[in-house]
């Protein structure tokens, strides 16, 4: 049955490997869902557990809605599930603007996992340098180290705004070169605010790495960063895991406005393929 933009109901079309485009944002936020139930299982029967990156802003907040209703609940094992944060605002976890808030009423709150697998970053704390030390403490407790010493995560969520940052990696900030921390606290003068996030590195050294990008506004800025034609480069567009890492983009079609005209519809469910300018190396299914 197709809907009204001429996809097959939940079938994206794939328009460039590793691009998925969804036919609205509730189809993006059920395919981030899918993936999540997908890669737990997957990291959970081989390593005992999933380890997660959650990111903030408004586009996941669907997708942990959804996570903790009844059509995914149960498909997870929650008490083997870690939940970390991809990035945070240094304020408080009861401020509405708490990445860790958000998550935590709409999907935390209603799932069975275990509050000791739930690692916030404390960027409220007065010294946020020493909070995101013990982040990278609390990092190095959980993960394994991949073959550069950076935390391997299973899967990190990854928005993009419109300005083309990604986590709080912002255009034109010292952050986006940080070649040896894992956490870092950068200030971001155009929101004059602190915040807390995973550096590049980290970003890179994931499994898998999965953004969701919905809306027009980002439009323009979404066919730059897979265009790797930005310059200098928007931060988004500096992600790039290594070592067969995958990276998806899930869209919506609003989002994908400017990129539609590349490829004809696909039918049925792509196979797992990176994005874009991945340098990963073909073959390897994860
Ligand atoms: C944050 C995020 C940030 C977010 C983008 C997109 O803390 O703000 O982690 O990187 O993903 O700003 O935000 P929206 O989904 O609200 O557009």
């Amino acid at each position: 049955m197709a809907d009204t933009g001429g996809n097959l109901k939940g079938v994206p079309r794939e328009i460039l490997p590793g691009v998925r485009v969804y036919p609205n944002p509730t189809e993006v936020a059920r395919a981030g869902a899918r993936l999540f139930v997908d890669y737990a299982w997957q990291s959970i029967s081989r390593d005992g557990q999933f380890c997660v990156a959650l990111s903030g802003g408004n586009t996941p907040r669907m997708m942990y809605e959804l996570l903790a209703s009844d059509e995914f609940r149960g498909q997870v094992d929650w008490a083997k599930v870690h939940v970390f944060w991809s990035d945070e605002r240094a304020v408080p976890p009861e401020h509405p603007d708490s990445n860790y808030g958000m998550a935590r009423r709409e999907l935390l709150l209603r799932v069975p996992i275990p509050p000791a697998n739930v690692h916030r970053m404390e960027a409220e704390k007065p010294n946020i340098g020493r909070a995101a030390h013990d982040y990278e403490e609390v990092l190095r407790q959980h993960l394994e180290l991949d073959d550069r010493g950076f935390p391997r995560f299973h899967l990190i969520y990854l928005g993009m705004g419109a300005d083309g940052h990604t986590a709080s990696l912002f255009p034109g900030t010292r952050v986006t070169r940080q070649t040896s921390r894992w956490v870092s606290t950068p200030m971001v003068v155009k929101l004059n605010a602190r915040r807390m996030t995973l550096t590049l590195p980290v970003l890179d050294a994931a499994q898998r790495v999965v953004f969701l990008v919905v809306g027009s506004e980002k439009a323009a800025t979404l066919r730059a960063v897979l265009e790797g034609k930005a310059d200098p480069p928007y931060p988004a567009q500096l992600v790039q895991p290594r070592d067969n890492g995958l990276k998806l983009f899930l869209v919506d079609q609003a989002a994908a406005a400017l990129l539609e005209s590349a490829t004809p519809q696909t039918a049925g469910p792509p196979p797992e393929k990176s994005a874009g300018t991945i340098r990963a190396k073909p073959g390897r299914s994860k």
